[in-house]
C-alpha cells in the first residue's frame, strides 16, 4: 500500500488537520540556544549516586504506581503536604492530564497569547473548545481585562504562565489573584522557570483552591533529559487526574532520577544565579544593538524583534554560523521575534558575534 493510500485509509480526525506536530528543530550545531535547557549537565556526584541507584532496581516489576517515596520527597521539598503533590513524565505530561481530566469536548480552555504553544495544543488534541485572549503589546497582563475576558468566555481551564514563554514576562500576585476570583474553573498556573525569577505562587493554591502550579525539573534543575515534572494542587484535583493517568506511568528509573535530584537539589539548582547573570548580559547587550528590541525576561532566554532584516533570515544566517535559536516569527504577537536561552557565557558571546554579522546588510534589500 502507497503512503498516499495508507493515509486515505486511515481517516485523520478532521478538526487536528491543522495541526503541526510540535516541532523545535534538534539539529547539531555548535551553540544551541533554542529549547531554554541548561548548558550545565547535572554534577558527577548526582551521577553516580543515580547510577547507584538504579543498580539496585528490580526492573522486573512495574514501579510503585503512587511513586510514594517521590511525592514525600517533592512535597518536604516544596514545603507542602503528599496529598497535594502529583508528578508525571516532565511538566507537559502534567498539563495533559489536566486537560484530560477537566476538559474535553462541550468544555473550553483560556490562553493568553503569545504564550507557551503546548497549552493550546494539548487542549485541541483533548477536543477541548480554544480561546485565545490576548496580552498587552508589551506582553504582560491586565488584571482586570484578564478578568473580563475569563466572565465572559467562562473556561472550564484557564492557563497562565509565569515567566511566560516565549516572553519571560512575569505576572504579578495581584494580577494571578484576580484571575482565580473570576475564573469558574481551574486555573493551571505553568511555572516551570519560576526559579529564575522571584519563586514560586505555589501557595496561592491554600487559598484559591481551583489553581493548580506546575513546575519542572526541566530547566532550573538541568535535567531536562530525565522527564520529571509536578504540581502542587489540592487533593481532590489529583484524585481527578488519577482517573486519567496511565498505570505507572512513572517508571522505576524516572522515579529513581527523582528521588537522587531532590538528594543533591542544592548542587543542582547552583548554576541558576550564573544563568540569570547570563540572561541579564544577553538583555543588556540586545538592548544596545543597533535593529534590535528586546523584551525584558525573568526567565532563562530573552525574546528579542528584529527591526531592520526578517527574523526568518537572521535565523538563518546564525544558524549558518553554527548557533540555534528559537523562530518566533510567524507566531501572532511576535511577529519579527527570535528567542535565545541563556547557555553558558561562551556560548552566549558565540551568538552575539554572529548576530553582529548577520545584522550587516549584505544585500541591497537589507539596507532600511
Ligand atoms: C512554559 C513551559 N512549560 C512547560 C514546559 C515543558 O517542560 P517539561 O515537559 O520538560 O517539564 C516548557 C518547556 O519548554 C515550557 O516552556
Amino acid at each position: 500500500m502507497s503512503d498516499f493510500e495508507l493515509r486515505e485509509r486511515l481517516t485523520s480526525r478532521p478538526d487536528l488537520a491543522d495541526l503541526h506536530a510540535y516541532g523545535a528543530p534538534q539539529l547539531d550545531v555548535a551553540v544551541r540556544l533554542n529549547t531554554n535547557e541548561s548548558p550545565y549537565p547535572p554534577p558527577t556526584a548526582f551521577m553516580e549516586d543515580l547510577a547507584g541507584r538504579v543498580a539496585k532496581l528490580g526492573l522486573n516489576r512495574y514501579p510503585d504506581r503512587d511513586f510514594t517515596a517521590l511525592r514525600e520527597g517533592l512535597a518536604r521539598h516544596v514545603g507542602t503536604l503528599t496529598e497535594r503533590l502529583w508528578a508525571a513524565n516532565g511538566s507537559n505530561e502534567v498539563i495533559q492530564q489536566l486537560v484530560q481530566a477537566f476538559g474535553g469536548s462541550e468544555r473550553k480552555v483560556m490562553t493568553f497569547e503569545p504564550t507557551y504553544t503546548m497549552h493550546s495544543h494539548i487542549a485541541r488534541v483533548s477536543g477541548t473548545r480554544l480561546i485565545r485572549a490576548r496580552r498587552n503589546p508589551d506582553y504582560t497582563m491586565d488584571p482586570d481585562a484578564s478578568a473580563e475576558a475569563i466572565r465572559l468566555g467562562r473556561p472550564e481551564i484557564v492557563f497562565l504562565c509565569s515567566p511566560n514563554n516565549p516572553t519571560g514576562t512575569v505576572i504579578p500576585e495581584e494580577t494571578v489573584a484576580a484571575i482565580c476570583e473570576a475564573a469558574p474553573g481551574l486555573v493551571i498556573l505553568d511555572e516551570a522557570y519560576t526559579e529564575f525569577s522571584g519563586g514560586s505562587l505555589w501557595r496561592l493554591v491554600e487559598e484559591y483552591e481551583h489553581l493548580v502550579s506546575v513546575r519542572t525539573f526541566s530547566k532550573a534543575w538541568r535535567l531536562a533529559g530525565a522527564r520529571i515534572g509536578y504540581m502542587v494542587a489540592q487533593p481532590s484535583v489529583i484524585e481527578e487526574v488519577m482517573k486519567v493517568r496511565l498505570p505507572y506511568h512513572l517508571s522505576s528509573l524516572t522515579q529513581a532520577a527523582g528521588l537522587t535530584a531532590l538528594d543533591h537539589a542544592e548542587e543542582l539548582s547552583a548554576t541558576v544565579e550564573t544563568m540569570r547573570h547570563e540572561r541579564d548580559r544577553l538583555w543588556n547587550e540586545l538592548s544596545t544593538t543597533k535593529g534590535i528590541t528586546a523584551f525584558p525576561s525573568q526567565a532563562n532566554f530573552v525574546l528579542f524583534r528584529c527591526e531592520s532584516i526578517p527574523a526568518p533570515e537572521v535565523w538563518r544566517r546564525l544558524l549558518d554560523r553554527g548557533v540555534l535559536v528559537r523562530d518566533f516569527s510567524s507566531t501572532p504577537g511576535c511577529d519579527g521575534c527570535l528567542r535565545v536561552s541563556a547557555g553558558t557565557a561562551e556560548q552566549g558571546e558565540r551568538f552575539l558575534e554572529a548576530l553582529s554579522d548577520s545584522l550587516r546588510p549584505t544585500e541591497l534589500s537589507d539596507i532600511p
